[in-house]
């Protein structure tokens, strides 16, 4: 049976000289879905990246694509990476250096597909060395297309585009996602991943520290959480009734209640007569870091 999931990472750590950068990561990625691993320098996100590509080995744990293994050339021709550095091949000009890589693979999209894709027309003939830094990001993305993969990995792609090229870029990722591919690309920014994935998993130093839709993330992001002890009588259930919350996490009887809107929240939590004691509003609850890389996001979409 075809597995639904595209990536599957089981217990992967990955040391270095010692030092973790990636710890004990459990990661599922759907088929056809969208995801961004958003995370400050140093997370671990490229790491991640070039293990599940096959590329750098686990020090520890398992890692399936398409449900096989990354190394396998059977694997590695069903997949396609814009990675954070690469380089332009020399004397080649754009349209040879597309064709270089379609030549890879048995059936690659045709040459004026990943021009288009790729919004390079108009510079095929020239030098890919000649190439600005924005237009080589987008060769690189023609690059990552050329053999017409079932999984894309992008690592930080809008990374010297323009604003304009970043728009066209995110709708032809969504575009794809919207044909069944699998994208899962890494980025600083909460904007950019809220703009373009369905899910985001936020990781820090190796490990998830958080995972979830775009809205709760922003709620997480956005700091504010409602606690307080209930009875026996207030279940789970009835809480995940109550409009406004965006995430719940329990301590015995103590509810934690993560919202972008804690004002509105306990309005409603009155009104849907939760018996509520010792109530507290808090901001925190996620990690300090993780707090200052997205609150400085977070302020330019509100
Ligand atoms: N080849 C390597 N040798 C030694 N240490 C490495 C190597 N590659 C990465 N690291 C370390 O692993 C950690 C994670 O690095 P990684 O490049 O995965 O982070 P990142 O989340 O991609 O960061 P950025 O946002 O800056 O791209 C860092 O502490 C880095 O210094
Ligand atoms: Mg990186």
């Amino acid at each position: 049976m075809m597995s639904s999931l595209a990536i599957q990472m089981q217990g992967v750590t990955k040391i270095f000289k010692g030092k973790k950068a990636v710890d004990n990561l459990d990661l599922k990625i759907e088929r056809g879905s969208v995801t961004a691993l958003l995370g400050p320098n140093g997370a671990g996100k490229t790491t991640i990246i070039s293990m599940m590509l096959g590329l750098m080995n686990p020090t520890s744990g398992n890692i399936r694509l398409l449900g096989g293994d990354p190394r396998t050339r059977a694997i590695r021709g069903r997949i396609g990476a814009m990675l954070q550095d690469t380089s332009v091949i020399d004397n080649l000009k754009v349209g040879e250096t597309i064709n270089l890589f379609r030549s890879y693979y048995t059936q690659p999209l045709a040459l004026e597909q990943l021009l288009l894709l790729s919004g390079l027309k108009e510079e095929q003939g020239i030098m890919a060395s000649a190439l600005s830094g924005g237009q080589q990001r987008r060769l690189g993305f023609a690059l990552a297309m050329a053999g017409n993969p079932e999984i894309l990995f992008l690592d930080e792609p809008t990374v010297g585009m323009d604003v304009r090229s970043r728009i066209l870029f995110w709708d032809t990722v969504e575009g794809m996602a919207s044909r069944g591919k699998t994208v899962l690309l890494t980025t600083h920014h909460l904007e950019e991943a809220d703009q373009v994935a369905g899910r985001i998993v936020v990781v820090q130093q190796g490990q998830c520290i958080a995972d979830g839709t775009p809205s709760s993330i922003k709620a997480l992001a956005s700091g504010r959480t409602i606690s307080f002890t209930v009875g026996e009588e207030v279940t789970e259930e009835q809480l995940q009734g109550v409009p406004g919350i965006s995430g719940i996490e329990w301590k015995g009887r103590r509810a934690r209640l993560y919202s972008s809107d804690t004002d509105l929240l306990m309005r409603t939590l009155i009104e849907y007569s939760i018996p509520m004691q010792d109530i507290e509003i808090q901001s925190g609850g996620l990690n300090e870091a993780f707090q200052r890389l997205l609150q400085q996001d977070y302020k330019g979409i509100m």
